[in-house]
């Protein structure tokens, strides 16, 4: 081993640790209170003591960051999505980055279909209503919502997907329990969309124009910021839901609120928000927004996958060797990295 340090911000799930102290590693945990999040300042000094990092996303790993420690072999996040690492510093610095691809797919596919089902059928609404004890007779009229699969129009519902990669294919082998029209968009993944069964490639205005279910699962990147703004939004139909499990930047928040309180569309299933922890103003009190606190990959076996393949990522740069799940890996082949794991 060239390195014995391993930073991890905040505790994640103990057969993590099982693989770094196999590996005889020195663990430090930033924060082990499970709501708090880690100071900046203890950051740093995390990151100073350390050989490898292995942080959550919810921290900022950026140029300072980044830069605090030369001798610093690598950077494993326990998160699929790396947008809270600047990957283009990191590479020009020679430093590895590692992620968390495929464990996590199936179950924020399945909270995709969560939030569908639930904006859709009025669920938190319906449960608000029980626990309020205010059932008191069976209702014609009571907590009507829309049908996903063609129910009693006979009418068959279409699916957007934006973002085509593994959760959004994930997303769209469900939808045939729902005998739906699927239809996606992904400008990186043209041919896998024309490559799959009952899916259909549509342009991103015609998608949104003709889905009664848009959901979005883009990488957040300059392109993706906002993807759904006014016209967007506007485009939609007003009985179309919006579902977002990807980044909360991908959406105007703001101008979704607005959407909702106007009816430019009919409902909106959030697990991700523009400013995290924060939610837009008058998003809590709009009764067509079913919210979470980004739980999509939350379910037991998947975040312990998560926390034992970072681990094991970050073992590896311990060890002076790649990553098994490469975010960057033209670093590999760069001075900066060569004099890190040399040195
Ligand atoms: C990720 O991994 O990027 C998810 O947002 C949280 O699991």
């Amino acid at each position: 081993m060239i390195g014995r340090r391993v930073f991890v911000t905040r505790r994640i799930a103990n057969p993590a640790f099982d693989i770094l102290h196999g590996a005889g590693a020195e663990v430090r945990i930033g924060q082990s209170v499970e709501e708090e999040g880690l100071s900046r300042h203890a950051l740093l000094d995390g990151v100073r003591w350390c050989d490898v990092l292995l942080p959550l996303l919810t921290e900022a790993i950026d140029r300072e960051v980044l830069t605090a420690n030369p001798r610093l072999l690598g950077v494993a996040t326990c998160a699929v999505g790396f947008n809270h690492i600047d990957v283009t510093a990191a590479t020009e610095l020679g430093v590895p980055v590692s992620n968390t691809p495929g464990v996590l797919t199936d179950s924020t596919a399945d909270l995709t279909w969560a939030l569908i089902l639930a904006v859709a059928r009025r669920v938190p609404e319906a449960h608000a209503y029980m626990t309020a004890g205010r059932y008191r007779i069976w209702g014609p009229n009571l907590l009507l919502g829309a049908d996903v699969s063609p129910g009693g129009s006979g009418q068959q519902k279409t699916l957007g997907i934006v973002g085509y990669g593994r959760i959004g294919a994930a997303v769209a082998r469900r939808a045939s329990g729902f005998d739906m029209r699927v239809i996606a968009h992904d400008p990186y993944n043209r041919d896998g969309i024309e490559a799959a069964p009952h899916v259909e490639w549509a342009n991103l205005a015609d998608l949104l124009a003709d889905s009664d279910f848009v959901t979005l699962h883009p990488l957040l990147t300059p392109e993706t910021h906002h993807l759904i703004g006014s016209a967007e939004l506007r485009r939609m139909k007003p009985s179309a839901f919006l579902i977002n499990v990807a980044r909360g930047p991908v959406v105007d928040e703001t101008t979704l609120v607005r959407a909702l309180e106007e009816g430019w569309i009919a409902g909106a299933g959030l697990d991700v928000y523009e400013d995290e922890p924060a939610m837009a103003p008058g998003l809590a009190s709009c009764p067509n927004a079913v919210l979470m606190p980004h739980i999509a990959s939350a379910t037991k076996d998947t975040r312990e996958r998560m926390a034992t393949m970072a681990a094991s990522d970050a073992v590896r740069f311990l060890r002076g060797a790649p990553a098994e799940n490469q975010v960057n890996p033209t670093v590999y082949g760069t001075a900066a990295y060569r004099q890190r794991v040399s040195s």
